[in-house]
């Protein structure tokens, strides 16, 4: 079986990747995208991580796309993916897991206020302030999949008061205006672009939290940004940006108020994942329907 491989890895991420489906796929052939082009007939399946638009155009044989990152908005944005294959992202416990991780510490450190004194530490002051419980915090989870409900459940199990937002139609108005905290793990869809604006963030309670660990697009920067400049968001914690990496000069990068990570909150795992996809890849030969698949994404839902 010959299975493209083709991602932004650097040579260390490729060579774990290929390790990790020699032994969970060892009948395939992994293909570079020169050699698929070279023979494209002969690709029966793409695994991919943010491959270069235009790389999965013009494979006949293509049975599935199997994306490697649990975000699929880059892939399902380029208008060459073959829109007949079945495509699944990737849905791996161990993931759900570092990202319940990356969530439980920056909410436990808006709580503690272990920014401010990290901050304080580079300006040389000595400066102590109240200590919160975490009972005391009302944290609101946005998206409630793989990632959001696993993370509510960690904040919860850590005694912070937790609700979650999902595509149920349950108002979010009354969720935002009762949150100290704001989680984002929404996917990146028509629905969900743009929607952390300026009319969401004057719903928090004044000085509340921003955890942005999903996509850069979901923010208005402006609009975050005056909110940071003007006391009604108190602190953001964002592990992504409209740009990646961040350009050198944004007002994040400086901003006091801005805790940032480089798009960090959770990586797939060739450890555990390469057997997930190869489970996909099993099943999709083997003739099962592309909604069996693990992750399998909906295109219409765009998620
Ligand atoms: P998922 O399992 O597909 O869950 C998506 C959740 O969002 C579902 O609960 C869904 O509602 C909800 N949702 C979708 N559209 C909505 C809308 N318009 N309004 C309200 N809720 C909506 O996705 P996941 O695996 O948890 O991943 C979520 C996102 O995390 C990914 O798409 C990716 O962008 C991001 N991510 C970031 C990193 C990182 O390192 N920063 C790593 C992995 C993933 P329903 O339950 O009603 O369907
Ligand atoms: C990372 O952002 C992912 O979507 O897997």
């Amino acid at each position: 079986m010959i299975c493209l491989l083709c991602g932004d890895f650097d040579p260390s991420e490729e060579a774990a990747w290929r390790a990790a489906f020699a032994a969970a796929l060892p009948q395939a052939l992994l293909w570079r995208l020169d050699e698929a082009r070279a023979t494209p007939r002969a690709v029966q399946v793409a695994l991919v991580a943010n491959p270069p638009p235009g790389a999965l155009q013009g494979l006949p044989g293509l049975r599935l796309v199997q994306s490697l990152w649990a975000g699929v908005d880059r892939l399902l944005a380029d208008a060459t993916v073959p829109a007949g294959v079945p495509l699944a992202r990737m849905v791996d416990p161990a993931m759900n897991a570092a990202m319940a991780e990356t969530a439980l510490w920056a909410v436990l450190s808006l709580q503690r206020g272990f920014f401010t004194y990290a901050a304080n530490q580079r300006a040389g002051l000595w400066r102590t302030h109240a200590q919160r419980r975490a009972q005391d915090l009302r944290v609101t989870v946005l998206g409630q999949g793989q990632m959001g409900r696993t993370a509510a459940a960690a904040l919860a199990a850590r005694g912070y008061n937790v609700q979650g937002w999902r595509r149920d139609g349950q108002a979010l108005a009354p969720l935002l205006a009762s949150s100290d905290v704001v989680v984002n793990l929404l996917p990146l869809t028509d629905a969900t672009r743009g929607l952390i604006d300026a009319s969401f963030l004057a719903q928090l309670p004044r000085g509340a939290g921003l955890v942005n660990l999903a996509r850069g697009a979901h923010v208005v920067d402006a609009d975050l940004l005056a909110a940071l400049d003007g006391g009604q968001v108190g602190h953001a914690v964002l592990d992504v940006f409209h740009t990646e990496p961040l350009p050198p000069g944004h007002p994040y990068w400086q901003h006091p108020q801005v805790t940032m990570l480089p798009h960090a909150a959770a990586f797939t795992d060739p450890r555990s994942a390469a057997a997930v996809a190869a489970a996909n890849v099993q099943a999709v030969l083997g003739g099962a329907p592309a909604q069996a698949l693990v992750g399998a994404v909906d295109r219409a839902r765009g998620y």
